[in-house]
């Protein structure tokens, strides 16, 4: 296997005195879907906030391409090329689909660039490029925040629980999406829906309680139901 794209290593972050993490390691090899597991509340949302440095880890590294980027600034880490869909669907209601879009260029032509590929991916960015976002399904908000991270030439990207709140047909469409992304992105994926995270993830990390327990390739803990007992609480 090539060497990761992303490895954080024993990372310790705090958010004000709380101590939230307190040693997690993940390596995100190339081309690969990494899935982050892990009950609410486990450091999932932290980890990637760390790693765009919104909450700077106060100890440890992370290397995006073998380089150190811990330290710098969220705008720097997101120039090097890494695209972060926060939780909840961070887009802009009022402004239409093509407005969220080229406010996510970083680049003069970006949009330009990528349009075909966000059409082709999500035809529905197409049908409705006009419209305010706030007029989307919450499935195509999702969409909607994804396309945005595919507008600049990213090689990492951070997506948090897109499946968050949509309906199981909506998931499939998702799912298909990010497999496809996978094929030119490395992703790391935040996902609850254990069901989703296991047919669409190559590799997986499992957090508790602010830190890495065990990590590995899918197909091994798809087996091992203690595991995912003891740590998902899901049959
Ligand atoms: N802004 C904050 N202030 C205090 N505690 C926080 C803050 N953000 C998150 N936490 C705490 O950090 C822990 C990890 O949260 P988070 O990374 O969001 O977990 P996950 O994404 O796995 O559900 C939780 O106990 C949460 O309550
Ligand atoms: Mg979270």
């Amino acid at each position: 296997m090539s060497a990761p794209v992303l490895e954080i290593r024993n990372i310790h972050t705090f958010i004000g005195q709380f101590h939230i993490l307190e040693g997690v390691n993940v390596s995100v090899p190339q081309g690969s879907i990494t899935v982050m597991l892990g009950r609410n509340g486990a450091g999932k949302t932290t980890t990637l906030k760390s790693v765009m440095g919104l909450t700077p880890p106060s100890q440890g590294a992370i290397l995006f391409e073998g380089k150190p980027i811990h330290g710098k600034r969220p705008y720097h880490i997101a120039q090097l090329g890494i695209g972060y869909v926060p939780e909840h669907r961070a887009i802009f209601k009022t402004l239409t689909v093509r407005e969220n879009l080229e406010l996510a260029e970083r680049q003069a032509h970006d949009l330009e660039k990528r349009i075909d590929f966000i059409f082709n991916l999500f035809p529905a960015m197409r049908q409705f490029y006009h419209y305010p976002a706030g007029n989307l399904s919450g499935g195509q908000q999702q969409m909607l925040a994804i396309a945005r991270v595919l507008v600049p030439e990213n090689r990492l990207l951070l997506i948090d629980e897109p499946s968050e709140g949509l309906a199981p047909v909506i998931i499939e469409e998702l799912m298909a999406a990010i497999q496809k992304l996978a094929e030119t992105s490395t992703v790391l994926l935040v996902e609850q829906n254990f069901r989703m995270a296991s047919r669409l993830a190559d590799r997986y990390v499992i957090l508790d309680d602010g830190q890495s327990r065990v990590e590995g390739v899918m197909p091994e803990l798809i087996k091992d139901e203690q595991l995912i007992q003891r740590y998902l609480g899901v049959a």
